[in-house]
């Protein structure tokens, strides 16, 4: 028998009211905001337990005019709960423990997100939660390890080649290193000298420290690895493409680039010379730029299978979460402070309806 729920009809839910940066200049919290309660075929309401933030969501709230993002919306993406709602959807019930995400494509129509106390989604967002895992641990989940699976997929990597991630300790390239390593792929990985013992934890056999060794592509090229990698996966969002475009000296001839996808600082004149370089590095002809190697910018799309994929890992303890830090609902503008410091190792997590004091850092 499944569990019965009272929905209220109002949340509290942290909005982003205008277009602006940092966080704090886009968001207000409001708590008479209504909850969406009708449900197509196929949809669920699910209570959130915990939220976690990541760049995309305050990129919103920087680059989308009114027009497009429609606001007010609910602000961020990636979520845990229990279903409170499943109007007969596949495979779900009230009740159920899952995490999952809402990607900007519905989320700004819908004006949702999941800094809010319940939002409707597709079933085909979410999985039920393994009971190894927290709640606090899954609601950083989804789109930091879609993204590094699906990068991983497409670049086709294998047992016994190796991966290169330029930055093991970002939240999707410490997936990326567990990831490679349950299909048996060696790993190196940048990171700064702090946060070695974690990336090497994580799995990768070699790390870098990027803070010491002058500009990254200088460094690979001389001293190129024995065997050139198979597989290079920028997991930073430099905005600089040198990495690709040196990358000849580094990687095979028939290796792939990925990357998550540049990110300047500031938006301004400036940041033009370095997209116009991504750009035809990317898609102009090889003979053109003497760029060889395939490049990719990887965009995080909902794929079911990846989703149950690494609800199998989790569960079978193949990959883990990484927690950074845990912050209480009304305190999330310090969340977004603690992400925009690019120092965060892990995910940075919002508790929004679990006894305060759940979950901790992981390490
Ligand atoms: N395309 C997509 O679909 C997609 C999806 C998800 C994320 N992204 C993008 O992927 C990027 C990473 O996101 P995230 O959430 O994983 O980031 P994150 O967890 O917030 O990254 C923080 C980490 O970055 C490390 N770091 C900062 N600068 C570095 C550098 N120059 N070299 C190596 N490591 C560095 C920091 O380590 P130190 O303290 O040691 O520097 C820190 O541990 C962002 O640009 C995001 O927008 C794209």
């Amino acid at each position: 028998m499944s569990a019965s729920f009272a929905i209220p009809d109002t949340q509290k839910a942290w909005l982003s009211v205008r277009r602006g940066y940092p966080p704090s200049k886009s968001l207000e919290l409001r708590n008479d905001w209504p909850v969406k309660k009708t449900l197509k075929a196929g949809e669920v309401i699910v209570k959130i337990h915990a939220a976690a933030l990541n760049p995309v969501g305050w990129k919103n709230m920087r680059l989308y005019p009114d027009f497009i993002a429609k606001r007010p919306y609910v602000a961020e993406h990636d979520f845990s709960g229990v279903v409170v709602s499943a109007n007969g959807s596949a495979g779900f019930k009230e009740g159920d423990e899952i995490y999952g995400w809402i990607q900007s494509a519905i989320a700004l129509p819908t004006k949702q997100g999941a800094l809010a106390e319940y939002l409707v989604v597709p079933a085909a967002n979410i999985v039920k939660r393994p009971a190894n895992i927290s709640g606090i641990e899954a609601a950083g989940v989804s789109l930091t390890a879609m993204t590094a699976l699906q990068a991983l997929n497409f670049a086709k990597l294998e047992e016994g080649q190796t991966l290169f991630v330029n930055g093991g300790s970002t939240a999707v390239g410490a997936w990326a290193i567990q990831l490679a390593k349950v299909r048996g792929a060696k790993v190196v990985a940048t990171c700064s000298k702090k946060n070695e013992e974690y990336v090497k934890k994580l799995g990768a056999d070699e790390v870098i420290d990027y803070t010491s060794v002058g500009p990254l592509h200088t460094y690979l090229t001389q001293s190129p690895p024995s065997t050139k990698y198979n597989v290079i996966f920028e997991a930073v969002g430099q905005f600089d493409p040198s990495l690709f475009t040196y990358s000849r000296a580094y990687l095979q001839p028939n290796g792939t680039f990925v990357s998550v996808g540049p990110m300047p600082h500031e938006f301004n004149l400036s940041a033009i010379p370095g997209a116009f370089k991504w750009i035809s590095a990317l898609y102009l002809p090889a003979f053109l730029t003497g760029v060889r190697p395939k490049g990719k910018l990887v965009l995080v799309e909902n794929k079911v299978e990846d989703m149950e994929l690494l609800r199998k890992y989790l569960e079978e303890g193949k990959i883990k979460p990484t927690v950074d830090s845990v912050y209480q609902f009304h305190d999330a503008l310090s969340a977004y402070e603690k992400l925009l410091s690019s120092r965060a190792r892990g995910k940075v997590i919002v508790n929004v309806s679990l006894p305060p004091g759940t979950g901790s850092a992981s390490e």
